[in-house]
């Protein structure tokens, strides 16, 4: 969309209003889609909303969030299904939208691999099944187990469901004695069509769509549910295998063929990106006629030695991509324009919408940015949407695609009501009449309320009972908004929740007998809060909630110093923002001075401080420790690359060593623990002789690493 702030040009407290957000739509649409099969949002707007995430963090590394959806892959099992813990992870897809960006897929590749522009380059291309993956072991030729995706890591145990899909064979002539065969469930347009029909003939729910009534009818607790309903299975990939299925990815999907799954008939090999974008074009006009539903072309490296030597970024493989189908829009009416008031202040415009269906999901509500969005200028003071503003009661397009929640694109002028007005954006907070500012260079209006704003600390309190922060069980978002605002057993800020116990005792009504509430409730409260008081150093910096901190950043904080106390030692000595203790926070990789800069502005900050202090006398926090990689004899090393290195490239030797748990420098020091040097090596490799650094030539550096 031309009209869309485009990455480049969002300020930095924009991008970091567009992450935050980002991040709990993604998170929300992650549970809908993967954990209860009732998405919210289109397939495509999901998608674009992560390449958006994607955009930005790669412009704001700084900015990554802690719960940053980049490295989340669906979510966790719901209750009710054993889990399974994948031997093989089972992971996601990087996308593409754009040709271009198939090009630049190819381009990276080649970079990567250090092939030449015109080095012959093979790849895969077959339709992505719109259903739901599952991972199929067979052991002897067995099915044995049966397995959803969930998080990637760890997923639902279907395996009695598994055996009453038809496509899915129960016994393997000619397998290896270890075989996962990975794959989608799905169910065809007639099957679905048919489905539906019987559902209301026993007036029951419909399903929105076959992929859900895919993910309802396997995820069924009851297996023979899953028996009445028609299931297909296309088999694409495999996990841990005892012997190679084939050299190649077309070799591995013909060998599935052979043993019996049904396999994509639309897989073809193409020789470049031109012509992985023909059979896009090829499938795309297919695509209604298929008889099921398909999002987009998939494309993989096709030499599985190669495929091997890509290996994985956190949560995709850098051999394949999803290259998907453009996403939708639609018009309807903007019924009102409400500001919400976040953790760290940020006024938030959101449109109320009449309700309207975009890509086969209702949408009520839609992201206006901030009060130039609305204007019709860009952070920057620069025209957008051709300088229309938004307006109450105006025709609105709203677009699901590259963006979070659903955004109003653009506006219909001719049906605008002749006594339409602009929209006034407030000056002062909607919930605590605190001045609302906006500091130069900043796109987003701040309350100045701080704790004494209900919204922020109610906000900040949802965050630090939420389950990435304090995770405290029957202490949730609606909890914490009562006890705001009880009289009685009031919890305004965090210390608050571990003087809830001895102040109940004091009362005269006890939380017990209150409405809602029970013996039972309160002691579990109790003990769930006692529990707590226990928390590892990177939890509880995370749920303090200081802006641009989130649990990523946390964590490395965490492992950078250790302990809580030196870590706050080195924040007090960090307060004139210079000096050792400043330097040292601004050396851990993943800290930038936006964040730094944060971070100790709210230890020297006396009211938060002391809400700090307060709180964590009540608490015994863990310290950090570095996770040891097994086998890696690299672990926690610093190593530095130099020289030219022949059996790989530089990017590959990177992201290996780090993958082994070493750290990757650019410069010798003397915190160097390795130094490898190819031919060509020069000031570094003198350098290390003179610290006396270990230093390895690649094939050295391969015998090192080789087999951990
Ligand atoms: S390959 C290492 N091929 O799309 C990644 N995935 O967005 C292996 N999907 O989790 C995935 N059709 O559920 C692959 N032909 C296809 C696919 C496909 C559908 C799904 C799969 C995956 C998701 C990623």
């Amino acid at each position: 969309m031309t009209d869309k702030i485009a990455v480049e040009k969002l300020s930095a407290a924009e991008a970091a209003g567009e992450l935050k957000r980002l991040a709990k739509a993604l998170t929300e649409a992650n549970l809908a889609y993967h954990r209860y099969d009732a998405p919210e949002i289109s397939d495509a707007a999901y998608d674009a909303m992560k390449a958006r995430n994607l955009a930005i963090e790669a412009r704001f590394p700084d900015l990554k969030r802690a719960d940053s959806p980049s490295g989340q892959i669906g979510a966790s099992p719901a209750e009710g299904f054993a889990k399974v813990i994948h031997r093989v992870r089972m992971l996601s897809l990087g996308n593409a939208f754009e040709a271009d960006e198939v090009r630049e897929f190819d381009t990276r590749i080649r970079r990567y691999l250090g092939l030449g522009d015109e080095a012959p380059l093979t790849y895969t291309a077959e339709p992505k099944i719109d259903g739901l993956s599952l991972s199929l072991r067979y052991e002897g030729g067995n099915l044995v187990r049966a397995a959803t995706r969930g998080d990637g890591e760890t997923g639902e145990n279907v395996t009695a469901n598994a055996r009453r899909v038809a496509d899915i064979p129960a016994r393997l002539n000619d397998a290896p004695e270890i075989l996962e065969v990975r794959g989608e469930i799905y169910m065809a347009h007639a099957d679905f069509e048919a489905l539906n029909a019987r559902q209301a003939e026993r007036r029951e729910k419909p399903f929105a769509n076959p992929r859900n009534a895919a993910a309802g009818s396997l995820r069924q607790l009851d297996a023979r549910v899953t028996a009445e309903r028609p299931l297909r299975f296309f088999a694409y990939g495999w996990g841990e295998v005892s012997a190679a299925l084939a050299e190649t990815q077309m070799g591995a999907v013909e060998r599935l063929a052979a043993l019996g799954f049904p396999t994509n008939p639309l897989t073809v090999l193409c020789d470049g990106p031109e012509a992985l974008l023909q059979h896009y074009d090829r499938i795309e006009q297919k695509r209604a006629t298929l008889g099921y539903d398909i999002d987009g072309v998939v494309y993989k490296v096709d030499d599985l030695a190669l495929q091997a030597r890509l290996g994985f970024r956190s949560t995709t493989p850098r051999w394949a991509i999803a290259h998907k189908f453009p996403a939708e829009l639609a018009w309807t009416r903007l019924e009102a324009i409400d500001i919400q008031v976040g953790r760290t202040g940020a006024l938030s415009p959101v449109a109320r919408l009449s309700p309207v269906t975009v890509g086969g999901v209702v949408v009520r509500n839609a992201t206006l940015h901030n009060e130039d969005y609305i204007a019709g200028r860009d952070s920057k003071g620069e025209v957008i949407r051709g300088g229309k503003d938004i307006r109450v009661g105006d025709w609105v397009q709203v677009y699901r695609a590259g963006d979070v929640i659903p955004k109003v694109a653009d506006v219909d002028l001719s049906k605008r009501a002749e006594d339409a007005v602009p929209f006034v954006f407030p000056t002062t907070c909607p919930e605590c009449g605190s001045e609302a500012v906006r500091e130069a260079g900043d796109a987003v209006r701040r309350c100045v309320g701080g704790l004494i704003c209900p919204a922020q600390a109610v906000e900040k309190l949802k965050h630090f009972v939420s389950r990435a922060a304090f995770d405290i069980e029957g202490l949730g978002a609606k909890q914490v908004e009562m006890f705001y605002k009880d009289d009685q057993l009031p919890v305004k800020q965090p210390a608050d929740i571990f003087t809830l116990k001895e102040r109940d005792k004091k009362n005269l009504t006890k939380l017990a007998n209150r409405e809602g509430w029970g013996e039972k409730s309160t002691k579990n409260l109790f003990e769930a809060i006692e529990e707590k008081k226990k928390i590892p150093f990177a939890r509880l910096l995370f749920a303090l909630g200081i802006r641009h901190v989130g649990e990523q950043a946390s964590t490395l904080i965490a492992r950078h110093y250790g302990r809580w106390q030196d870590f706050v030692a080195a924040m007090d000595g960090a307060c004139g923002f210079s000096g050792p203790d400043w330097d040292g926070l601004l050396s851990i990789d993943g800290v930038g001075e936006v964040m730094a800069r944060a971070l100790v502005g709210a230890f020297a900050e006396p009211q938060e401080r002391a809400g700090i202090d307060r709180l964590v006398r009540h608490l015994t926090v863990q310290d950090a420790v570095r996770p040891a990689t097994a086998n890696s004899p690299v672990a926690g090393k610093t190593v530095v690359f130099t020289g030219t290195l022949e059996r790989m490239t530089r990017a590959e030797a990177k992201a290996r060593a780090e993958a082994l748990g070493a750290k990757v420098a650019g410069s010798v020091s003397a915190k160097t623990d390795l130094l490898v040097a190819g031919p060509g090596a020069g000031s570094k490799a003198t350098k290390a002789a003179e610290l006396g650094i270990e230093t390895l030539d690649e094939e050295g550096w391969l015998r090192l690493i080789e087999g951990a």
